[in-house]
């Protein structure tokens, strides 16, 4: 019996000493951290992409070690700025904590190479777009030159695409040549050649106007519109053009088979947006479509609260306000299904929340940014379609700091801010895309939204008429 015990005592011990072995057992690059740098930073970090240095030898890790522990713990790397919230998204890069704790050990542990036989293959990058190859590349035909200082820069592109046939888009890439310059750009659509013609007859490269006269056919494009705040609000929404690309937007490709509507013999016309980076540089942006053979099933639009990126509610900050927020809500009036989320604000925004309440009361939450950064402008994907039954609430409220203390405010000693254009205005929005639960309430949806927008409009007009006053 005695005997017994001690044996089982010591088993006990035998098996807690392995466990315990393989728990502390030291992780190495090859066997534990480069799996998880492949799948989660290599992306970016690698040659000529958006990060500055590679993370795919030990050597490239080695040298950085202490600087992956720290910014993969405080979750600056990878970057992902949605918090966790009631909706799970596409592709969310967060890492697992046992990740987080992982790279810390491994660099505790003096970042041991391992055995090379337990090194995974690298990632292999097709072409060098993230989505694989694209069906269709163009390119801006020549460059623009963007002047090193001064105030920012509104410029229009035409860009043929030289297509013979309609075609459904259910993805768009964009590089730009010069990526410290370009802080936006939104993908329009010209079946009237006039803005390459414009383009033409000026001699110069591109053409101004703050959206271009290009008219549209994409979606429920409006042909030969003049082009205002209203079309940037399609083209952002894909109710017309082809959507938009900010600075830190990755691209994906459409979900549940949607698709944008490419008509043959449409030019592209690329608004950019450019912040002077302090060197005068060459933009010649490149842009990737991905086309899809199937019709899609359903239309899609943006339901974009405030409205106007925020012109509707006013936005004007006097200098050190910490706690600025603003405001405003849509109620959705047929059941529609949302599928995807963005947000955009400039440098002094803070925090986004963007909740939906049914009329049962069962609030959830859509999007929560709870440390707003300018460069990373995801375009948020759920990962199932979000259903909004007829009457659901969706909140948007923003919140921004205006002091000192905010270490993003671009100007100092902090001065007043308001709506406006320039990077160091300020803007704020989030835009919900959704289609109708029921494709034939597609037009009331359209419709209420319209009410929704005009009212908006109304009351944001006599809000800085008031203000004037
Ligand atoms: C979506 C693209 C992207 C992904 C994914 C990404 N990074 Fe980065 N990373 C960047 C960019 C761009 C910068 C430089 C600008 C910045 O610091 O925000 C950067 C900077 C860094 C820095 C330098 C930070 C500093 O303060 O100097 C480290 C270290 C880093 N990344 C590690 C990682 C690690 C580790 C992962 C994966 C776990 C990762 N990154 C994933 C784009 C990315």
């Amino acid at each position: 019996m005695k005997f017994n015990l001690r044996i089982t005592a010591l088993l006990g011990l035998f098996v807690a000493v392995t466990a315990n072995a393989e728990e502390k057992a030291i992780p190495t690059f090859n066997k534990n951290v480069a799996p998880i740098l492949f799948e989660a930073c290599a992306m970016c970090h690698r040659p000529g992409e958006s990060a500055p240095f590679s993370l795919l030898t030990y050597a490239d890790a080695k040298k950085r070690g202490k600087l992956i522990a720290q910014v993969t713990h405080s979750r600056q790397m990878p970057p992902w700025k949605a918090d966790k919230s009631d909706v799970s998204f596409r592709g969310e890069r967060r890492l697992k904590d046992n990740q987080i704790a992982l790279l810390k050990s491994w660099v505790e542990a003096d970042m041991p190479e391992g055995d090379k036989k337990d090194l995974p293959k690298a990632p292999v990058f097709d072409d060098g777009w993230p989505l694989g190859k694209p069906d269709l590349v163009v390119k801006m035909p020549k460059s623009f030159k963007v002047p090193a200082e001064g105030r920012d820069v509104y410029r229009n592109f035409a860009v043929a695409t030289g297509l013979k046939e309609d075609k459904w888009v259910k993805a768009v890439d964009f590089r730009p040549s010069a990526p410290s310059a370009v802080h936006h750009t939104l993908f329009f659509l010209d079946p009237t050649g006039t803005a390459a013609k414009k383009e033409a007859d000026s001699g110069v490269v591109g053409s101004s106007g703050v959206m271009g006269t290009a008219g549209r056919a994409g979606g429920s494009g409006r042909p030969g519109s003049t082009g205002n705040l209203f079309d940037e609000i399609g083209v952002l929404t894909g109710t017309g053009g082809l959507g938009g690309w900010t600075a830190g937007a990755r691209p994906r490709e459409l979900p549940h088979n949607l698709a944008y509507k490419l008509p043959k013999g449409t030019d592209l016309i690329l608004s950019t947006h450019f912040h002077p980076s302090g060197k005068a540089e060459e933009e010649a942006s490149t842009i990737a479509l991905y086309f899809t053979d199937k019709a899609p099933p359903q239309k899609f639009t943006g339901i974009q609260v405030p409205f106007g990126f925020g012109i509707v509610v006013g936005i004007n900050i006097e200098a050190g306000n910490k706690d600025y927020v603003i405001e405003d809500s849509f109620t959705v009036p047929v059941d529609v299904r949302a599928f995807g989320i963005t947000a955009h604000a400039h440098y002094i925004a803070k925090e986004f929340t963007v909740t939906a309440t049914p009329p049962d009361g069962k609030s959830k939450t859509l999007l929560r940014i709870s440390d707003w950064d300018f460069a990373w402008q995801e375009q948020y994907q759920f990962e199932e379609f979000v259903d909004l039954p007829k009457g659901t609430k969706v909140n948007v409220k923003i919140r921004y700091d205006n002091s000192a203390e905010n270490l993003r405010n671009p100007t100092s000693p902090p001065k007043r801010v308001r709506w406006g254009r320039e990077s160091t205005d300020e803007m704020g929005s989030s835009t919900l895309l959704v289609v109708a639960a029921k494709e034939e309430e597609f037009g009331k949806l359209q419709d209420g939204y319209g009410a929704y927008v005009r009212d908006a409009a109304i009351k944001g007009a006599l809000k800085r008429f008031q203000e004037k006053k």
